[in-house]
């Protein structure tokens, strides 16, 4: 079986990676990679492949960025094309980009099998780009790995026939735990003058929060005011740092803004922080993994099992309540840790390796029922 995996953004990479390695441990198959450059800055891409040992990639589309039609659209254009030379048998696809969705769409005209991996996550709200992504994609691909119950619950709600769901858990646990023990070497702490767990961290990318220049003046300002009790290392998005400029905006108090770190620093900054200030998808699971305190700066998640079974705390829009619950945590008056004993099912560094032994049933005969039933529904 030939297999196409297709990245394009940062969080695409650490999910990525734990397939390709355990397709390769594996045997068997014949694998290629796709990077549709969405993600292009050495330290959004170039570096992380080289931390999570991707290959450089067979195909590179260059799309960059643009309005969402249009690296959209630049994705389905160049993915076509690459289709035609790549010959693949099933396409992996991952997570909720844009180019998740338009990878899939290409493969769904051309009847072509593709896999979602990361299925089934719901926020519930429509304004965000990564849902319509998530939507759309959880439709119209043939198997749907998902990370956790709720993922299979919410595909079953949508109609998605039972028999595409395989729930294999969090490929990007995965990544983490391969690399937990290097990253703790990788030297953030001393290069930024850090003491563990004397610094918390924080991350903002969300247009939510960062394209609306009244709501991050309001959260530049209360997360100042915060920093007065425990200093704030802020890597800073290209697209923060963007709105950041244009704004004029100055960051007070002792919020220390980097660059955009690597795989392996930004996991051991994590790692070794009192608590964690977020907007991204993937901190607040790695953080409920971790066991660290993460105050989500949104008012909804398509990771719900992080609230219920991890260290994840919704903020909403509040930044009162922002101030409440980041001085609680200091305080040691909330209880942020809901973890299971074990840990969240199947967060347990081997899902990759479950979604190829699913790959390997396909290779012994369920590839060409996908195919026939494809073809059969075209006709
Ligand atoms: C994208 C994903 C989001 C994910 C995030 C992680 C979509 C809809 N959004 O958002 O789900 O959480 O990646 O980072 O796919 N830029 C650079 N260099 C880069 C990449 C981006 O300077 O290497 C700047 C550009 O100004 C660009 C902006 O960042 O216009 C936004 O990039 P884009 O890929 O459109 O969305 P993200 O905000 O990164």
């Amino acid at each position: 079986m030939r297999l196409l995996h297709i990245v394009g953004a940062r969080p695409n990479f650490m999910k990525a990676a734990p397939v390709w390695l355990a397709v390769a441990e594996a045997g068997g198959f014949d694998q290629e990679l796709v990077h549709t450059g969405q993600h292009y800055d050495v330290n959004m891409s170039d570096i992380f492949f080289a931390e999570l040992g991707l290959p450089a990639p067979h195909y590179y589309l260059g799309v960059g960025s643009g309005t969402h039609a249009q690296q959209t659209a630049a994705v389905m254009v160049a993915f076509e094309q690459t289709l035609a030379e790549a010959r693949p048998d099933l396409v992996l696809v991952y997570g909720d980009v844009n180019s998740t969705v338009a990878a899939a769409l290409v493969c769904a005209r051309l009847l072509l099998p593709v896999a979602h991996v990361e299925a089934g996550l719901r926020s519930g709200d429509r304004t965000m780009p990564e849902e319509i992504n998530r939507l759309l994609t959880d439709q119209i691909a043939d198997l749907l790995f998902t990370p956790s119950a709720d993922g299979d619950v919410n595909l079953l709600r949508e109609g998605v026939a039972p028999e595409k769901i395989i729930r294999v858990g969090n490929v990007m646990i995965d990544s983490l735990v391969r690399l937990l023990p290097l990253a703790r070497r990788s030297g953030v702490l001393d290069r930024l003058g850090l003491a563990p767990r004397r610094y918390a961290a924080l991350t903002l990318h969300r247009p939510s929060n960062v394209d609306d220049p009244a709501r991050l003046c309001a959260l530049l300002e209360t997360l100042g005011d915060l920093s007065a009790r425990l200093p704030i290392v802020f890597p800073v998005h290209p697209r923060t740092r963007k709105r950041i400029e244009d704004l004029g905006l100055n960051a007070t108090g002792d919020i220390r803004l980097t660059e955009p770190l690597g795989y392996l620093e930004f996991l051991h900054l994590m790692s070794e922080a009192r608590l964690v200030l977020t907007d991204s998808g993937g901190i607040q699971e790695e953080t409920s993994y971790l066991g660290i305190p993460c105050l989500t700066l949104r008012a909804n998640t398509e990771r719900p099992i992080t609230v219920d079974h991890g260290t994840n705390t919704l903020v909403g829009l509040e930044v009162e309540r922002l101030a409440d619950l980041f001085n609680a945590i200091l305080d040691g008056t909330y209880l942020w840790d809901r973890r299971p004993a074990g840990g969240i099912p199947l967060w347990d560094g081997q899902a990759a390796r479950r979604i190829v032994a699913a790959l390997e049933q396909l290779n012994g005969g369920m590839l060409h029922s996908i195919h026939t039933t494809s073809k059969e529904v075209a006709r």
